[in-house]
């Protein structure tokens, strides 16, 4: 056997949500109608838009994908109110971004901070690269972010900062104030996740105009619907991104997704609808969870709720299997760093899909 280097030897392994496939051979389950509350998907669908293009363009697949997408980029600066040359996308999502940041700014021993609980992928990544997670806090009581903790947590070897907000998976706001106290205290980049801001209509583009080390982190995976696509993109200063670029895999953004990215762009009645849809579907699903005494639901600027459910007297990997039994997904958070075995993640669906989950939900809780 070569020898493996030490940070894979060491590497735990990154649990995404289950497939509906797996799903179905494990509990006997039509896979077509199994509703999925766990992956923060948009329960409306892709756009028709992009389906239309979609089909024009199968035919495109011999041949390799562009290799200059200015046009592409164009439409997301425009959309983001930036101007093109910020823009960098990546072809398997944001976390593609995330590895060419680790890739651009990571030398061994270098630090980063994250603060848990929160997006899982940040440390997978960057620990192949060998830097070292140092942790700041999130008050999950309070669902806010503990500013100070991330102020004591920078030291001459923070390299990256990582900011989510709506932070996954309870849904809080970072507040602008609190991350221009970042900005200001540190000369590391400071990452701010935005992969959810469409839910909550706030974000923080505007800071870029101010402060160099600032880079922005967005996907087509969660209000654009194309999540099986995996399209992703950055916003950064002009020089920084032209060093990512050097970096990035050259094809990894594939002719179809290109497409459907595109497109999905020039359907904004789309973008409004599947906004509008996933704030319904999550008020309604926090009112309806707040009148279960046994739940303790969060408020949520995101398209998911996180749920403390200790008080039902079962643990996550219970509550899950036994809501897959009944044909729904939902997260069961015991990984996420930062919470125990009590917490679940449900995400948006349609209000039909929600209501058969309180019903399920209830049945389940007797
Ligand atoms: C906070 C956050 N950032 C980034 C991503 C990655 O998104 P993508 O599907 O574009 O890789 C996710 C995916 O769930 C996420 O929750």
């Amino acid at each position: 056997m070569v020898k493996i280097k030490k940070t894979v030897q060491e590497l735990d392994p990154y649990i995404p949500g289950r497939s509906n496939e797996d799903l179905a051979r494990a509990y006997g389950l039509d896979p077509d109608k199994i509703i999925r509350m766990g992956s923060n998907e948009n329960p409306l669908g892709p756009s028709p838009q992009a389906i239309e293009s979609l089909k024009k363009s199968l035919h495109l697949i011999n041949t390799y994908p562009e290799s200059n997408i200015d046009d592409l980029k164009d439409k997301i600066a425009s959309y983001a109110g930036v101007n093109s040359e910020k823009i960098i996308v990546g072809g398997d999502g944001a976390d593609e971004i995330l590895d060419v940041l680790a890739k651009t700014l990571i030398e061994p021993d270098d630090e980063y901070i994250v603060h848990p609980p929160s997006y899982m992928y940040y440390e997978f990544t960057f620990s192949i690269y060998g830097a070292k997670p140092v942790y700041a806090r999130w008050d999950v009581e309070e669902n806010r972010l503990d500013v100070n903790s991330v102020l004591d947590a920078i030291s001459p070897k923070t390299k990256v900062i990582f900011l989510c907000t709506p932070n996954n998976p309870n849904g809080g706001l970072i507040e602008k104030k609190d991350i221009q106290t970042i900005l200001e205290s540190t000369d590391a980049l400071v990452v701010v996740d935005e992969a959810y801001w469409e839910f909550s209509g706030k974000n923080n583009v505007e800071l870029l105009d101010k402060y160099d080390n600032l880079f922005i982190l967005r996907t087509f995976s969660k209000v654009m619907g194309l999540a099986g696509m995996r399209i992703g993109y950055g916003i950064g200063q002009e020089k920084f991104v032209e060093y990512m670029h050097r970096v990035k895999p050259v094809f990894s953004l594939i002719k179809l997704s290109h497409i459907a990215a595109s497109a999905t762009l020039n359907d904004q009645d789309y973008i409004n609808k599947s906004t509008q849809l996933s704030i319904e579907s999550r008020e309604f699903l926090f009112n309806e969870m707040l009148k279960i005494p046994e739940l303790k639901v969060f408020k949520s600027y995101a398209n998911y709720i996180l749920v403390d459910i200790r008080n039902t007297g079962m643990k996550s990997k219970q509550m899950t299997e036994k809501l897959m039994e009944n044909g729904i997904i939902v997260r069961d958070c015991s990984s996420f760093r930062g919470l125990d075995d009590y917490w679940i993640r449900v995400s948006v669906a349609t209000i039909e899909e929600d209501e058969k989950f309180i019903d399920v939900l209830k049945k389940i809780l007797g």
